[in-house]
């Protein structure tokens, strides 16, 4: 598949007589995409039932005549005035009890229904209008859910719609009561309609009450998403996209991306890494212009699971950001290799954010391909060059991986609410497999928990997983490979109570009792290196097969079926899986700090993340090199 370039453009914030003389300049430097409309309901209906579609009529003519194709987003991020003085109770509330207010954007409640039934209006509004357009050839459904904190809801409508998705759930209060364990600290319910949103309590809530309140919400992502799915698959059978965003994990992705086409995500490598990353503060001086080295090819991977092999980057961040504690420039040709490690991880398309940077409002600061005064930014020298290398490079098609992480949303919220040591963070926990994985050159799928078979991979791990579901437990039976669970994996039931009896099929030991440990309290290993923040000690009825010095085992069970009773540091997983990569003939490599590899089923492709050359297997790698071989 020939992989494309677009952009995100919003004809609404500049001139008509700007339109035709930018889709022409898109065009030249090699774009092909282009997205429009996902924030324009206050231009297309300024007033209730006024429609004002002109402005969009000639807007998608324009691009296309210059042969773009377009990705027409639905608006409903952004609702406009009048939409609240309509329905004052749609606006979401924060723990607190604070209403959200308008003034910014996604200022809206999940599970209010009348406006749901608003979005689906403008929905079909749009659909019946330009679905058969023979140039709008994809849809993205509204914009970056849960963005700026916005799946959880305290509000009137999400109490009322969490009592009934309780109902369905458990049917009658006395099994709530049970599965919750209300009986504890006289927490029992007589009816359905007593209970609360879990915010504001005295102290912490029942564990299990939050759980279901997150499953709940991340629920109300997913129908209110499948609601303009139904109502655009009627009209067309173009892909429907919606675009994630770095390390959001408030609802369930795979559940949403269940009902789309394509996954996309919004990839802003130099905004992530001083917003969204634990690392030191000499990693991110390091790599302040680069990105971490593995953050967005562990969003590719997930992403690409998400979307059941479809993977799209909706915006690309081009220049400076905004939004982060500190927002560098990136490094000359960085665009480029974020752009190519995109599509070695399978991205068709490639969209930066955004086409020129507007001189007004909140993102006045945020680069694009064109500065405000149409003058070309440098982040257009990188599209330019991709564009071409992109006409000489035959395909880059998808590599089946030998190794898998299996990623769970439950699992972030089952340990978001019962963290038990402040360290202990599900997200940093399975990003520190990967980015051990990745230093030894594999290439990784990210997949979900809801496997019917692992059966395309040869080793397996599953780091915190709270539950083992029914289907997983069968998979896990049926698998030839190696499989390494923990730490706290299969340690909860799926009522986020105690799991008392064994950890997972293939391990006969129970969970005794565990700690969490100060920051700073290392553990030394047997073979060097050591665990820290978490550890665990077990009933003891499997073999030992690594411990600490001190004699406390670390993993147990046997060669093909491993458990990890401690969270193991950067040196110690990365022996872990060269021993355990060897046992099952994965080839490994130790790769420099900063160089990463990807396969392809045509090519290797190797990025040199450091702002200084590498020399490496007899390569020579400039900064922020991308090179590719083939295979
Ligand atoms: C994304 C969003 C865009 C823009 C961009 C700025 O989160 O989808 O609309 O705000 O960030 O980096």
């Amino acid at each position: 598949m020939k992989r494309t370039l677009g952009t995100c453009y919003y004809p609404e914030q500049w001139p008509q007589s700007m339109w035709e003389s930018d889709a022409k300049k898109m065009v030249e430097a090699g774009i092909s995409w282009v997205r429009i409309g996902e924030f324009s309901w206050g231009v297309i209906e300024p007033e209730p039932y006024h429609l004002n579609w002109q402005w969009l009529d000639k807007a998608i003519e324009t691009l296309s005549a210059a042969g773009l194709k377009i990705i027409l987003g639905t608006p409903t991020a952004t609702p406009p005035r009048w939409m609240i003085d309509k329905h004052p109770q749609m606006l979401a509330k924060d723990a607190q009890g604070q209403t959200r207010k308008f003034g910014s954007r996604r200022h809206y409640c999940f599970s209010h229904q009348p406006y749901r039934l608003e979005c689906a209006r403008i929905c079909t509004l749009m659909a019946e209008r330009y679905a058969k357009h023979p140039n709008i050839l994809a849809w993205q459904i509204d914009n970056e859910y849960s963005c700026h904190d916005t799946t959880l809801s305290y509000s009137e409508a999400s109490l009322t719609a969490f009592i009934k998705w309780l109902k369905e759930k458990y049917q009658k209060i006395e099994v709530l009561n049970q599965r919750w364990g209300n009986v504890f600290w006289s927490m029992q319910y007589n009816n359905f309609e007593q209970i609360a949103l879990p915010n504001s309590c005295v102290t912490e809530p029942n564990p299990s009450h939050l759980l279901d309140f997150q499953r709940f919400s991340s629920d109300q992502v997913v129908s209110f998403n499948r609601l303009q799915v139904d109502i655009l698959r009627q009209h067309t059978s173009a892909p429907l996209i919606h675009n994630y965003m770095g390390r959001i994990t408030d609802f369930d992705h795979f559940d949403v991306g269940n009902d789309l086409d394509i996954a996309s995500w919004d990839s802003y490598p130099l905004g992530f890494l001083e917003d969204r990353s634990e690392s030191s503060d000499t990693h991110k001086q390091l790599f302040s212009q680069q990105g971490d080295p593995d953050f967005q090819a562990f969003h590719h991977d997930l992403y690409r699971s998400v979307g059941n092999d479809r993977l799209w980057i909706m915006e690309q961040q081009p220049g400076p950001v905004n939004w982060a504690p500190y927002n560098p420039a990136p490094l000359p040709n960085m665009v480029r290799l974020w752009s190519w490690e995109a599509f070695a991880h399978g991205a068709e398309t490639v969209c930066y954010f955004r086409w020129r940077q507007a001189p007004f409002a909140q993102e006045q600061m945020h680069a694009g391909l064109y500065y405000p005064d149409n003058s070309p930014a440098p982040g257009l020298a990188d599209v330019q060059k991709i564009s071409s290398e992109l006409a000489e490079l035959p395909d880059c098609d998808i590599a089946p991986a030998s190794v898998a992480i299996v990623f769970d949303y439950n699992s972030q919220w089952a340990w978001q609410t019962q963290p038990q040591g402040t360290s202990f963070d599900y997200f940093t926990l399975v990003f520190s497999y990967y980015q051990a994985l990745r230093s030894l050159g594999l290439s990784i799928d990210i997949i979900s928990p809801q496997q019917q078979t692992l059966s395309a991979y040869k080793l397996v791990l599953i780091p915190g997983l709270m539950h083992f579901n029914d289907s997983l437990e069968q998979a896990l039976e049926q698998f030839g490979g190696t499989v390494i669970a923990g730490p706290r994996s299969g340690s909860k039931t799926e009522d986020f109570t105690l799991n008392c009896q064994s950890i997972m099929p293939g391990i006969n030991s129970r969970i005794k009792h565990v700690q969490s440990l100060r920051p700073q309290v290392k553990i030394p290993l047997n073979g060097g290196n050591n665990a820290q923040h978490w550890l665990e000690t077990t009933s003891q009825n499997d073999p030992i097969i690594e411990s600490t010095k001190d004699g406390r085992a670390i993993r147990i069970g046997q060669a093909k079926c491993q458990y990890l009773c401690a969270w193991l540091d950067q040196g110690a997983l990365a022996n872990l899986f060269t021993e355990l990569c060897a046992q099952e003939k994965i080839p490994t490599i130790q790769l420099p700090e900063g160089v990463r590899i990807r396969d392809t089923q045509q090519h290797r492709f190797t990025f040199n993340y450091n702002a200084h050359t590498v020399t490496f297997n007899e390569m020579t790698l400039l900064p922020a090199a991308v090179n590719w071989q083939q295979r």
